[in-house]
């Protein structure tokens, strides 16, 4: 048996409001809770997309009563919300900016991206989704602004040798990668169909390998837990994303077993960095219990998230998360949810 603090998912899409037929607060945080994470830090790509201070209060009221880990929430921006900026910051934990299409049409150019960049305030992180030719753009106005950056999900080589080259001049950026990155290429893509679509789109062998050869350039793991159901995937235009929260920390520990990354790994990219590059407040009684010596074989159907399918299903893993604590309570054991609705917390940055 394995002890952990209680992971960190610094990026979720629960699709509350306006897509619970995708996933909810209950089922995402209960899928959180079965995947070995505490807390969850949720997009705010929603079907009407969180850019007020209005939006944001009534998604929190919502988290409030239905959330069985902790949550905290970023904001959104399409350039035209500057004023909100002040009346939210110190509540989320930063603000999310896509720079390329992606579900939910939320994009913006470089003139806007420059005008948020100037606008919001240092204490948080600005996020991005910026993949491709947008990264150049965007390391651009970094550098001039010198504003705190997280480059969300890098999947290519190119774009991690240009993230390394500019952390090495000195720019105020972090990144991450998703475990679908890591472990998935374009040949998987190729056989999952639909299953396998999701944006930065699943990319070459020698991609992932470039990726596992400089983990210690990547700051952390970010499931991009990205629901859609069923129906959806196999639609004429199926939507991107991929679900990750139940399955993330099983591929991590299976690779442990394979020796190609350390239990330590797992806790730097999962829970000390994601705890300081975005100040979460943690318990030190908040911890999981995990099984990493029994094999099985990865199946969604019991899982949490409501869209029951995976990516990886069929997958032969060891690492199976047996408990959670939460600041001391027991609220996950062999499958179950223990915890009470509503008893996990909405959470603000630590200042
Ligand atoms: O695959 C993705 N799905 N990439 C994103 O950037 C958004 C996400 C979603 O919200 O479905
Ligand atoms: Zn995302």
């Amino acid at each position: 048996m394995i002890t952990l603090p209680g992971l960190i998912d610094i990026h979720v899409h629960l699709r509350t409001p306006g897509q619970e037929e995708k996933e909810d607060f209950l089922t995402g945080t209960s899928a959180a809770l079965a995947g070995g994470f505490a807390t969850v830090l949720d997009m705010p790509n929603n079907k009407v997309p969180i850019i007020t201070q209005e939006l944001l209060q009534q998604k929190m009221e919502l988290a409030r009563k239905n959330t069985v880990c902790d949550i905290g929430f970023y904001f959104g921006s399409l350039g035209d919300n500057l004023e909100e900026f002040p009346k939210v910051a110190s509540q989320v934990f930063g603000i999310k900016l896509y720079l390329n299409v992606t579900t939910g049409n939320f994009l913006i150019d470089e003139e806007k991206l420059r005008a948020i960049y100037e606008a919001w305030p240092e204490s948080q992180p600005i996020l991005l989704h910026c993949e491709g030719k947008t990264l150049p753009m965007a390391l651009k106005i970094i550098k001039s602004t010198n504003k705190k950056t997280h480059i969300c999900h890098v999947s290519s080589k190119e774009e991690l040798s240009q993230i390394m080259t500019a952390k090495k001049e000195g720019l105020p950026l972090t990144c991450g990668v998703t475990p679908h990155h890591l472990f998935l290429t374009d040949i998987d893509g190729q056989k999952l169909g639909p299953y396998g679509r999701m944006k930065p789109f699943l990319k070459t062998q020698a991609d992932q390998d470039f990726l596992w050869s400089n983990l210690d350039s990547i700051d952390l793991i970010e499931s991009d837990h990205a629901p859609h159901t069923k129906a959806e995937k196999e639609s004429e235009n199926p939507p991107f994303g991929v679900p990750g929260l139940e399955t993330t920390l099983p591929l991590l520990l299976t690779a442990v077993s394979e020796d190609k990354l350390t239990i330590d790994d797992i806790k730097r990219l999962l829970f000390d960095n994601p705890k300081r590059i975005f100040n979460i407040p943690t318990d030190e009684n908040t911890y999981i219990e995990v099984d990493d010596t029994k094999p099985y074989t990865l199946n969604p159907i019991p899982f949490y998230t409501k869209c029951k399918w995976s990516p990886f299903e069929g997958k032969k893993v060891v690492g199976k998360v047996k408990t959670v604590y939460l600041r001391g309570e027991k609220v996950f054991e062999n499958g179950q949810i223990l915890a009470e609705k509503g008893s996990g917390r909405i959470i603000s940055p630590v200042v």
